[in-house]
């Protein structure tokens, strides 16, 4: 756990202007400051920073936050790496105070360990370049036997551990370090009970792992012939977890908006890079897990399972897809024929042949036919009439006219059938499908501004006139820390007074904020969704330019207090009535 002394401390530190000011170009707009949304695609700014209270708003697509909400969703950071980037963007070293897994051993500072991990990739790396006849040896591996350019072996920091009983331990204990830090850093392993330490890799070339935000946090050490165990990695230590980081995603992270290549080994990643795939990334010696599933979520839509093509490859791979369908990516598999894995593959073939392949994924058309076609047997007319009529349907919802054209004649050919006549049916499907949408979107349209259709607060539609009274004293409460005290202190309102879910639970959260003396809202990106985050922003900068003292406190609380009252009285059960009947019909309509 982390302090919020500490958190409080980066908040203070960070100013908004200068942390969106890094990615976004801002202008003044009054006393805030307003600039194109980072987070959706516009032409006119809605995106506003408030430096007034160290936070943002965008009036386009609702997202909005403190400094935390911003560093989570700009970097796809979650709450506790979002903290750690700020603070070492502030300069602020983070002492966990209570951490569970940890909380037997004694408290390692992290940045301490950071750079140990830096020191020891730097050695690993220096040494590959030594003039210890092993050292060429393990060069000419990387450059001969894998084929790696010496560009590549800098850009990815590689190295070699020498084939010695400690003369990487005594460089470090020279610097400073511990032996238990270098222990607990899985770097060196206990030699003796008198506290003697050795190297834990030795004659290993390096792969040094290192984060989204750039730390070396672990490594991986291949040897350099057939003996076992072909690769050791580090365990977990107080700056990496195993199932939560991906190699290379420090890289791939820039170009992996759309999708991104997941590999098993290294040594595919790196060929990749080097030729130019530089989206993407490798589990670390294990099957991918649901946390790496998770982050991969944040920075991408597609994933491309590039796995081994023998029987262990295939079975993880099925695996991988199960659990990354589950965090809602799309994701296609890849098979890499005449070769054991892709780096094999595009070492053997070529990249270009390999970007085929990738390409030949990419066309989920011919994936979805593939589905269809096990699923009937064409030879049998009526499957094929029903084959045929689905085809049809998947060919419809194609945007671009040349592509359609493009799977028509694939299809015309498979089930020979006229190309025109298939041609004529996707139209009608596409215009009848147009007409739907159509009519849905005016429905959509009116049934929107009654505040139907909310997904953060789905309680709204059952009580709109409550929640907008709800969210205006929220508002208030979240804007002025004096009304907070005012309410909580004299118990002017309690959490019956609201009625839909999540502005319940915000209520609570300011009651037990104010409880435990913070005035800062410290947890607020803990506690509650970013979505939600955004929501709570909205009630804030709904009261912002509006009358905010004590008395207008007042009557938005008796307000609120009416509103509850007659919904509970059954004077709105019209409005819920009629909320229950659109639902009905939209239920009906699916
Ligand atoms: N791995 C591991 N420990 C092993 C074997 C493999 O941690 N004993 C991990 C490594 O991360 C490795 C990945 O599993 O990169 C894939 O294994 P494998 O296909 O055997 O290795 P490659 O990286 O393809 O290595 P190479 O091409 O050098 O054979
Ligand atoms: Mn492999």
């Amino acid at each position: 756990m982390i302090s919020r002394e500490t958190i409080e401390e980066i908040l203070m530190r960070t100013d908004i202007q200068s942390l969106v000011g890094q990615y976004v170009t801002l202008k003044r707009a009054g006393s805030n400051l307003r600039g194109l949304c980072p987070f959706h695609s516009e032409k006119s700014p809605s995106f506003t920073v408030y430096p007034a209270d160290n936070s943002f708003y965008c009036f386009g697509c609702g997202v909005g936050g403190d400094q935390i909400s911003f560093a989570m969703r700009m970097e796809h950071l979650d709450y506790p790496d979002a903290i750690e980037f700020l603070a070492k963007r502030a300069g602020i070293t983070i002492v966990e105070t209570d951490n569970k897994r940890y909380s037997n051993e004694p408290k390692y500072d992290k940045a301490r360990f950071y750079q140990m991990n830096v020191d020891a990739a730097r050695f690993f790396n220096n040494y590959l370049f030594s003039s210890d006849p092993e050292a060429r040896a393990a060069l000419s591996y990387f450059t001969e036997k894998r084929q790696l350019t010496i560009a590549t072996i800098k850009h990815f920091g590689l190295g070699f551990a020498p084939n010695s009983f400690d003369t990487f331990t005594r460089h470090m204990l020279a610097k400073g370090y511990t032996r238990d830090e270098l222990v607990a850093a899985y770097l060196c392993r206990k030699h003796d009970e008198k506290g003697h330490v050795y190297d834990a890799f030795r004659n290993r070339v390096m792969f040094p792992v290192i984060d989204v935000a750039g730390n070396v946090i672990a490594f991986g050490g291949r040897v350099m012939d057939d003996s076992k165990p072909k690769y050791l990695n580090s365990s977990d230590t107080p700056v990496f977890k195993k199932s939560r980081n991906l190699f290379a995603l420090n890289f791939a992270k820039q170009t992996c908006q759309d999708e991104i290549v997941l590999c098993e080994g290294y040594m595919d990643v790196i060929a990749m890079h080097a030729a130019g795939i530089t989206n993407s990334v490798a589990t670390l010696g294990t099957a991918i897990t649901s946390e790496q599933a998770r982050v991969l979520s944040r920075y991408t839509k597609r994933v491309i399972i590039s796995y081994d093509a023998d029987e262990a490859g295939r079975k993880a791979a099925q695996r991988a897809l199960g659990l990354l369908e589950e965090v809602g990516l799309e994701v296609s598999v890849l098979s890499v024929p005449g070769a054991k894995d892709p780096d094999e593959y595009i070492k053997t073939f070529g990249v270009e042949k390999f970007k085929e392949v990738i390409s030949g994924a990419k066309s989920k058309f011919d994936y979805k036919l593939d589905g269809v076609l096990g699923r009937y047997d064409i030879s049998l007319p009526q499957d094929r009439i029903d084959a045929l009529g689905e085809v049809e349907k998947m060919i419809s919802q194609v945007y671009s006219a040349a592509e359609r054209d493009v799977y028509i004649r694939e299809v015309a050919a498979k089930f020979s059938v006229d190309f025109s006549s298939i041609r004529s049916d996707v139209d009608r499907i596409r215009e009848k499908n147009a007409q739907k949408y159509k009519r849905d979107e005016s429905k959509r349209v009116k049934e929107s501004t009654v505040g139907y259709f909310d997904t953060v607060n789905p309680d709204y539609i059952k009580a709109p006139a409550v929640a907008k009274n709800e969210e205006n004293v929220l508002g208030l409460l979240l804007l002025y820390p004096d009304h907070r005290k005012r309410v909580f202190t004299e118990g002017l309102l309690d959490a019956d007074c609201f009625v839909t879910g999540l502005n319940k639970r915000v209520f609570e959260f300011l009651a037990s904020a104010f409880a435990s003396g913070d005035d800062h809202l410290v947890s607020i990106n803990e506690v509650f969704t970013q979505d939600e985050v955004g929501r709570i922003m909205k009630m804030k900068t709904a009261r912002l330019e509006l009358s905010n003292d004590a008395d207008s406190l007042m009557v938005s609380i008796s307000s609120l207090k009416r509103s509850v009252e007659n919904h509970s009285s059954g004077q709105t059960k019209t409005m819920d009535e009629l909320a229950r009947i659109i639902q009905r019909k939209q239920q009906e309509n699916k």
